[in-house]
């Protein structure tokens, strides 16, 4: 069977690598990652994916121009292979740049074909879709029909933590994917200055941990027939084994607004690592540790709306001076700011294109330079 773990945008590559660490044979595509597996891989790759979005297995692709070929298509899928008789089987759809563009009318027409094959295969005229859920998407992308099952449910970035929503909270795999582009390592302090509600303080502390991010929550592929209820039940027993409860965690944050921090308390807590990171009120300028070598990892605002712009300059030139003022510091911030370097009067050392939603940004790495003794 094939897979895609589907990401956001400028993902890609670290969910390919995810997939690599987890023994699968990986290949990155605009969108996520592809591999092969079997429900029970796809059920690992649910649990233990920090950057993906969903694993979805694809049914099958075409080419189709009309909305004939992609009835035909669609009915040429053995649906009855994965379904059975009372499935339930929503349909989304999404066309981009194809000739077929209504997004409604590919939707219905899918559905009456899955309909349809089933009809044939089952030998009945009606189906209650009172069981089981399985989630069909219909994607046209430039003319090719691709359709798939989602096996995730709700999206992985949903790890059970969050159920508060500050004002600009940053996706949960995006934060992820920021603590494994920073390069930090448990040995040193990862500190977030502007860290709102807590994403990125407690996707750190997962990555410490070894913790499945799926490890608190479900699929819905667990609920299906042919799914291997043993075979995840094991998986599952296996990520906890994995999961290093007592790890220790340099890991502290602090915002100046103490409605998110109430917030980010409470997802501490949810995540059960309140009693292991330090969280209080200050203003990022007032901010001095001890420890050298600090990951300053962090999200500060973007100034997306004027007036707010010259705000996030200032906070940008804060942060640069908090990166100066900490020997062997790092600073990686995500930024939608093309002026964050100018403002901070620093230069980044890397650079890499990411999507913060469907708005571009830049995470910057800022390195200090080895002193040269003479
Ligand atoms: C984009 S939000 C960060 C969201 C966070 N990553 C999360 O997951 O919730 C930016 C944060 O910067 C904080 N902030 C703004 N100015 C600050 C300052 N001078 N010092 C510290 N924090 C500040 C805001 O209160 C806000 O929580």
């Amino acid at each position: 069977m094939e897979f895609i773990a589907a990401s956001a945008f400028g993902l890609e590559g670290i969910v390919k690598q995810e997939l690599l660490d987890l023994g699968f044979d990986a290949k990155a595509e605009q969108g996520g990652a592809r591999f092969q597996t079997d429900l029970t891989g796809a059920c690992k790759a649910n649990l233990f994916l920090a950057c993906a979005d969903r694993v979805l297995l694809i049914l099958g692709e075409r080419k189709v121009s009309s909305f004939e070929e992609l009835f035909e298509f669609v009915l040429s899928i053995p649906f009855e292979q994965h379904f059975p008789k009372d499935a339930n089987f929503p349909v989304n759809g999404n066309c981009v740049r194809s000739q077929l563009m209504s997004v409604r009318d590919c939707q219905s027409i899918t559905k009456k074909a899955i309909v349809e094959r089933l009809k044939r295969k089952y030998k009945v005229n009606w189906f209650p879709e009172t069981g089981d859920v399985y989630p069909v998407t219909i994607t046209i992308h430039r003319d090719i029909a691709r359709l798939t099952l989602d096996t995730s449910g709700d999206a992985l970035n949903k790890r059970g933590y969050r159920t508060w929503v500050g004002e600009a909270p940053l996706r949960e795999t995006l934060a992820a994917a920021m603590v494994r582009l920073s390069g930090w390592m448990p040995e040193h302090l990862f500190y977030d200055p502007c860290c709102g509600t807590g994403t990125l303080l407690i996707e750190a502390a997962f990555l410490a941990q070894n913790r499945a991010p799926g490890l608190h929550r479900s699929f819905i592929m667990e609920q299906w027939q042919h799914t291997d209820q043993a075979a995840c039940h094991k998986l599952r027993e296996e990520a906890k084994a994995l999961y290093i409860k007592d790890a220790p965690l340099q890991i502290a944050g602090s915002d100046i607004n103490p409605e998110a921090l109430s917030l980010c308390k409470k997802h501490l807590q949810q995540a059960g690592l309140a009693s292991k990171i330090t969280v209080q009120q200050m203003d990022l300028r007032d901010v001095r540790l001890h420890e050298s070598g600090v990951y300053f990892v962090t999200n500060p605002p973007y100034g997306e709306r004027i007036g707010d712009q010259k705000k996030a300059a200032k906070i940008a030139q804060s942060l640069g001076e908090l990166f100066r003022s900490h020997e062997g510091a790092r600073l990686c911030a995500i930024t939608a700011d093309h002026g964050f370097e100018r403002h901070a009067r620093q230069r980044a050392t890397q650079r890499r294109r990411l999507y913060n939603g469907r708005l571009e940004c830049e995470f910057l790495v800022m390195e200090s330079r080895p002193q040269i003794i003479q």
